[in-house]
């Protein structure tokens, strides 16, 4: 008989033999939050997944924890958006409000991470602020960025994760977190951040589809790989603790090549997309739901991720348990 079969014979020995491990802790679970809503509200193209009223985020929070995920990725959506976000760093800003809420209710008992952007405040949809003729304003941006960090932080958030991609907003972040005396807040960076199509159900989610144009001028072409290593050298360069590639799934070469690249804790995060695909073909009874997310987190993690942000974390945790 050929090697290959001979350790393959028994669960037993394939548990015995596997490279990869799952832990709850390598888990991140994005959650949403939702101003001026009393209960949670379903997103149609993520079953399973809520835009969250206060209460029910405070609740869900609790419970993931509870089932041992390592961590919670938090989105916010103000009731009003105007052309700056505002309500990004504004004190009683839903997600501020949400972060003090849940830094009391956890403490340093999980690690609450805030994302960092601006498309799900600002009316028009983009990443940053416009100038006048419609482009994204870089630099305008960071300064939005750099307050927003600060509030964040101030507000409980143990990590900010910066996903607008603009250049230079790592060391903007940086420098404005080191100035408000919060030189212990980690940056988590998504640093190789594609111009997707799996981010479609997300934009339902966070309300924060662009209302015109498309994010192609800020986010990476998926054509590119050595682009991404680019982008990370240069995050780290400016002062990132760890770094995020997104989507995952059809980045794995990504998610491959940056784990051998960088000594940091590189996380893959899979995106609605990969989510709502799994679910839909789940619904139809055209594949095996358990198993497929099983696969898939394993992949990512086989590929060299250290972390996978997935909006099965809870539900996994509760399996990896059991
Ligand atoms: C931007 C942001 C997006 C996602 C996370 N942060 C959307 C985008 O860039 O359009 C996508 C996450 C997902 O699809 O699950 N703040």
């Amino acid at each position: 008989m050929a090697r290959g079969r001979r350790l393959r014979g028994t669960a037993a020995l394939r548990r015995l033999v596997a490279q990869t491990r799952l832990a709850p802790a390598d888990l991140i679970l994005p959650l949403f939050v939702k101003e001026g809503i009393d209960e949670a509200a379903p997103v149609a193209s993520m079953p399973g997944v809520a835009q969250h009223s206060l209460e029910s985020l405070r609740k869900a929070a609790n419970e993931a924890v509870a089932s041992g995920v390592g961590g919670l990725l938090l989105f916010g959506i103000p009731a009003v958006k105007d052309g700056s976000g505002s309500q990004a760093d504004a004190e009683q800003g839903i997600v501020n409000v949400a972060l003090r809420a849940l830094r009391s209710d956890l403490g340093d008992s999980t690690v609450l991470i805030a994302d960092l952007c601006l498309c799900e405040y600002t009316d028009h949809g983009h990443c940053g602020v416009l100038r006048g003729d419609a482009v994204v304003d870089n630099d305008e941006t960071l300064r939005r960025y750099a307050a927003i960090a600060v509030a964040q932080a101030a507000a409980g958030a143990h990590v900010v994760a910066p996903s607008g991609m603009m250049d230079g907003q790592i060391a903007a972040i940086r420098g404005a977190l080191d100035s408000a005396d919060r030189v212990e807040v980690p940056v988590l960076a998504y640093a190789a951040k594609y111009a997707s199509a799996f981010y479609g159900p997300f934009r339902e989610a966070a309300e924060g589809a662009p209302q015109f144009g498309d994010r192609a001028g800020y986010q990476m072409d998926p054509a590119n790989s050595d682009e991404a290593l680019r982008e990370v050298a240069q995050d780290l360069a400016e002062g990132a603790d760890a770094i995020i590639v997104k989507p995952a799934m059809p980045y794995l070469d990504i998610v491959s090549r940056v784990a051998r690249a960088v000594d940091v804790p590189v996380a893959g995060y899979q995106v609605s997309g990969e989510f709502a695909m799994i679910e839909a073909a789940t619904e139809r009874g055209w594949i095996d739901r358990d198993r497929a997310i099983l696969e898939t987190i394993t992949g990512i993690r086989r590929a060299g991720a250290d972390i996978v942000i997935t909006y099965w974390a809870a539900e996994l945790a509760r399996r990896l348990n059991s």
